[in-house]
């Protein structure tokens, strides 16, 4: 069967992971998937997680199916993080939440069950994006456009030529937005800005699409979903992808949530239904245990609060270290400003590296970094950021 078919290419986030393990220097360093290290450069299971699962191990007397929207407290609780405790949205019950496998999952229910309806569509992702954005949406069957976003040369967001693209965009294409921590820039819109994004959604009549997938590792919970609430306030159709592999470390539980906001409870329970039949030849219904973990940290004060610290502790961490990177770029008199290292937020920073040096890096110094210069802050420690700067210093000197 395979003879006379090419092999296809590795990931170019996931392939980066495999070429780390099988790399056997002692110095190696992955600033590339992203995933959270602790100071120790361990991926570790939070407290609150933990604790969680001790209480479902005990009390757990099935492993019969789920409904096919996943666990009702998982639903509530994944809104309620979204929109806020008493959001209107959640009191006039105009919108549908399922459990999806990750941020991905979500992202690729929502592309089938848009197809169908908005077959003729283009989906709209930012100039960058996160790599798998374009494999989604193209498997889903869309042709893709890009809409402006990261001014290389400012090293800032572009928000005139964002929004004179925005405004061309016709009505029933799709438009994909990075909800906060954009991947790969780390460049965020303001409120404000993100208000003047909704509007014009309004007026030209796209679909908005919302990737969240760092709730939290922005500035925290509340201002990190201010593009959400942008949306929310409109009272339009809007879908969101959302992800806990972050924020709560549930990365191999495959726990992210598709959520329809829809203007009407009337409207939300249609789009639930076909939310249920585009996922029932999928995967049939979801995995239960990271939904029953979110589900019960969130729904349990002590572990709700323990949650927040924790989560506090891997965003502080995080900003340190793109304090220190800076810092450790400077004091070697590596050319360039870094200066945007600091402004940019969530899990990763768009270090200007070329390619170039991306490559030498890996060659000679076991230094994982993906393609385009996107570097993930938590992979750096106290431990290795000398090493890494030393590193940076030496080849772009070369
Ligand atoms: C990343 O961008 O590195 C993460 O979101 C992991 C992934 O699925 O690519």
């Amino acid at each position: 069967m395979w003879q006379n078919i090419v092999a296809a290419p590795a990931d170019s986030i996931f392939g980066l992971n495999d070429a780390f393990r099988a790399d056997i220097n002692p110095q190696k360093v992955n600033l590339g998937v992203g995933v959270y290290k602790d100071e120790a450069g361990k991926t570790p299971i939070l407290a609150c997680v933990k604790a969680a699962e001790k209480i479902l191990l005990e009390g757990e007397s099935t492993k019969s199916y789920l409904p096919i929207s996943g666990d009702p407290v998982y639903a509530t609780e994944v809104q309620k993080l979204l929109f806020g405790d008493t959001s209107e949205v959640i009191t006039s019950g105009r919108a549908a939440t399922a459990h999806a496998p990750g941020g991905t999952g979500a992202l690729r229910v929502g592309g089938d069950l848009l197809k169908k309806f908005y077959p003729a569509a283009k989906v709209w992702i930012s100039n960058p994006t996160w790599s798998n954005h374009k494999g989604v949406f193209t498997t889903a069957g869309f042709p893709l456009a890009e809409y402006a976003y990261y001014n290389a040369s400012t090293r800032a967001l572009d928000f005139q030529a964002m929004v004179a693209d925005l405004m061309n965009i016709p009505a029933g294409d799709i438009v994909l937005l990075h909800a906060c921590c954009h991947n790969p820039s780390g460049v965020d819109l303001t409120a404000d800005e993100w208000r003047k994004v909704a509007a014009i959604g309004v007026e030209k009549g796209w679909i908005p699409f919302l990737d969240f997938a760092y709730q939290g590792f922005g500035e925290g919970l509340e201002s990190d979903r201010a593009g959400i609430a942008a949306f929310a306030a409109t009272g339009v159709d809007f879908f969101i992808a959302s992800s806990y592999s972050k924020n709560f470390g549930l990365y191999n539980e495959r726990t992210g949530a598709l959520t329809i906001v829809s203007p009407t409870a009337a409207d939300a329970a249609v789009a639930m239904s076909h939310l249920k039949i585009t996922i029932r030849v999928i995967y049939s219904n979801p995995p239960a245990h990271g939904g029953l973990v979110v589900a019960a940290i969130l729904s349990t004060p002590h572990l709700r609060e323990q949650w927040l610290q924790e989560l506090a502790a891997m965003r502080n961490r995080i900003k340190a270290m793109r304090v220190a990177l800076v810092e450790g770029l400077t004091a070697r008199g590596v050319k360039g400003d870094f200066s945007s290292i600091t402004s940019q937020r969530g899990m990763f920073s768009f270090s200007g590296l070329s390619d170039e040096v991306v490559q030498w890096l890996r060659a000679n110094k076991s230094i994982y970094v993906v393609a385009g210069g996107r570097i993930n802050l938590a992979g750096l420690t106290e431990a290795n950021i000398g090493y890494v700067c030393d590193a940076i210093a030496e080849a772009t000197e070369r």
